[in-house]
């Protein structure tokens, strides 16, 4: 199988991996422990926004115990039967990783808790008076489960990990380091200018570097020049319509229609959602996370307000009560 850029650029093992040490530190010493006690490592759950690497932690944490990965996601466990194939075709020391774990249905995440618990698939066979519980043992194996919303997870699924961990933004210095690094597995030169521009404007997530650099790398190719520079970035995130911090149109729209249509806040997330024709969940998981990361946008109990930085940043006069 010829691997894809984005297989390419994960991180293999922990000396690869950059940002996220406390999460770093603390899963490599679950993860010695239960190697040195031939155990697998307990249920693993991690949680963040899209991009900032629950997937590649996953594949890191299989190589380390030695085990195959097997990947799905709560959408695609719609039945009990779905999951009792995937639970019964496991090997010992797997890694079932399951995204989107928040989506699984009801009744498939309680075929789960027994699963984790007492490594016990149990499956009812038959109707009615005849009907019977079959319980069928499972290798041990361990569980990851990754989501971007943690408060979604019911309490009982919640208690069966063994180690939660949350995935912050990267620090700058940190994005710096993932696009150099990106680049050289690449095979593509980069000045300096360029990678500040690239870590600046990537959100604080791999995912959204790499994809930068990825178009980045496009222009400078059909320009005629391998190096990428600043002003190739430059160039490039105008095409994109990205700006300097990262925000991209949509973005921006969000901020604008609050300035211009709510008078900056506060509104509520309903109001705004029927005003950019998005879905409410849309604006809660995509954009918000991001917008108050950077202090663009409040969250305050009467609603969305715009911040004065958002003022700023879009080049509006600042209110009276902002200044
Ligand atoms: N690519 C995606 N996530 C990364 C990380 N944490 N370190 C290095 N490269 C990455």
């Amino acid at each position: 199988m010829q691997e894809t850029i984005e297989m390419q650029l994960r991180p293999k093992t922990w000396d690869d991996y950059i940002g996220q040490e406390a999460v770093k530190t603390h899963l490599r010493l679950m993860i010695d422990a239960a190697r040195d006690r031939h155990e697998p490592c307990d249920h693993l759950l991690f949680y963040g926004q899209a991009g900032l690497g629950k997937t590649t932690l996953a594949y890191i944490v299989a190589h380390e115990m030695g085990g195959v990965i097997r990947t799905t996601a709560g959408p695609a466990l719609e039945k009990t039967g779905d999951a009792a194939a995937i639970l019964t075709n496991l090997e010992p020391h797997d890694l079932l990783f399951i995204d989107e774990i928040h989506r699984l249905p009801k009744p498939v995440e309680e075929v789960l808790y027994p699963a984790l618990e007492s490594r016990k698939l149990n499956l009812v066979v038959g109707k009615g008076p005849a009907a019977r519980t079959l319980s069928i043992d499972l290798p041990p194996f361990t569980l990851v489960g990754a989501t971007t919303r943690a408060s979604l997870l019911s309490s009982p699924l919640r208690s069966r990990f063994g180690g939660i961990f949350r995935l912050n933004y990267y620090t700058l210095a940190d994005m710096e380091e993932i696009v150099r690094r990106s680049a050289r597995l690449l095979a593509t030169p980069i000045d300096d200018g360029a990678v500040t521009l690239l870590a600046q404007a990537s959100r604080f997530t791999p995912r959204v570097a790499n994809r930068l650099l990825k178009r980045c790398r496009d222009w400078a190719q059909v320009h005629g020049t391998n190096e990428i520079t600043a002003d190739a970035v430059a160039a490039t995130m105008r095409l994109m319509e990205i700006d300097g911090i990262g925000l991209e149109e949509t973005d921006r729209r969000l901020l604008k229609v609050m300035i211009e249509r709510f008078g900056g806040g506060p509104v509520g997330v309903r109001s705004l959602a029927a005003a950019l024709n998005e879905e409410e969940g849309t604006i809660e998981d995509v954009y918000e996370p991001f917008l108050l990361t950077l202090g663009l946008l409040e969250r305050t109990p009467k609603g969305r307000v715009a911040s004065r930085r958002a003022y700023e940043h879009l080049g509006f006069k600042i209110p009276s009560q902002l200044v």
